[in-house]
């Protein structure tokens, strides 16, 4: 039984195109073309689940699937409902060992990969090493205990080290990109990964499904969202240009924009 996640995922296995990784030659600075899928009431706001009139997931797995991602990445606090439903470990890992400081790739021909974000290694995957399938991979940082990479190692994810405290995200792409073959990445929320993401500068389209629903709480998440100051907007850094629009059933309408740096 799947945990009640604010967005309940069925994922059959999606991806129809042979992955990138097959490709004999690759830079080693090649990173996924990244694509932000959201679904968003008219007020920008995401918590689907407070939106009870409506059922907002069909068309983002329908989507989903169309969009042909290699991979999916969601933040440690969309992630968290997956860890938590987790079997425990069957044995102890072996902590208190020094453990080398390396990408650990416990799986390199998923037929998809499930990533998540965990910075500071928050998150117990206890024995689930995936998702529907998809392969758990966690980015962290070099400021994860041994313990954690020992107890990710016996679980059987994958994980990779990307930045010293905070994370490098195009260090982290290129890894997906390097280790796994992951071409295409749909960065799937919430909106605290998706402003991170944005301000580094490494998605390169949204893929917005409007719903016709007003949310309207104030605090609530929203599609991006990053800690700053009055004068801080990413509309300054970001330029979206409209690439198609189109009405879906029930008044939700499907708005695809591309992303480029403003200069
Ligand atoms: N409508 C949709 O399509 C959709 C899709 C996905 C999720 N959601 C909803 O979105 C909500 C969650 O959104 P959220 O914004 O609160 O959480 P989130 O983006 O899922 O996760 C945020 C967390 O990710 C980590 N993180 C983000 N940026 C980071 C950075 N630059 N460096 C290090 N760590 C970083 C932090 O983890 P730590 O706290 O561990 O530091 C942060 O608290 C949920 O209600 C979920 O249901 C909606």
């Amino acid at each position: 039984m799947r945990p009640a996640l604010a967005i309940a995922r069925v994922r059959p296995n999606y991806r129809l195109r042979p992955l990138a990784r097959k490709r004999t030659r690759m830079a080693a600075n090649e990173r996924p073309y990244v694509i932000c899928h959201m679904t968003s009431s008219v007020d920008g706001r995401i918590k689907v689940r407070r939106w009870t009139t409506l059922d907002a997931d069909d068309h983002y797995e329908t989507i989903h699937k169309r969009l042909e991602g290699d991979a999916w990445m969601c933040g440690r606090i969309t992630m968290q409902g997956y860890a938590d439903s987790a079997k425990p470990l069957g044995k102890q890992p072996d902590a208190g060992q020094p453990i080398d400081r390396e990408d650990h790739i416990a799986c390199k021909d998923a037929s998809g990969y499930a990533v998540a974000l965990d910075a500071r290694g928050a998150m117990d995957w206890g024995a689930r090493n995936d998702i529907e399938g998809d392969h758990v991979v966690v980015v962290l940082t070099e400021r994860v205990a041994d313990d954690h990479l020992w107890r990710l190692r016996a679980g059987g994810q994958s994980y990779i080290l990307a930045g010293a405290s905070e994370v490098d995200f195009p260090l982290a792409l290129q890894k997906l990109r390097r280790h796994f073959g992951i071409a295409r990445l749909l960065l799937e929320g919430g909106g605290g990964i998706n402003g991170s993401m944005l301000k580094a500068g490494v998605v390169d389209e949204l893929s917005l499904l409007l719903v016709p629903a007003v949310d309207g709480l104030e605090g609530t998440p929203a599609v991006f969202d990053i800690e700053g100051t009055e004068d801080e907007t990413l509309a300054k850094t970001r330029r979206l240009e409209l690439k198609s629009c189109e009405p879906l059933d029930g008044g939700t309408v499907w708005l695809r924009y591309g992303i480029s740096a403003l200069e």
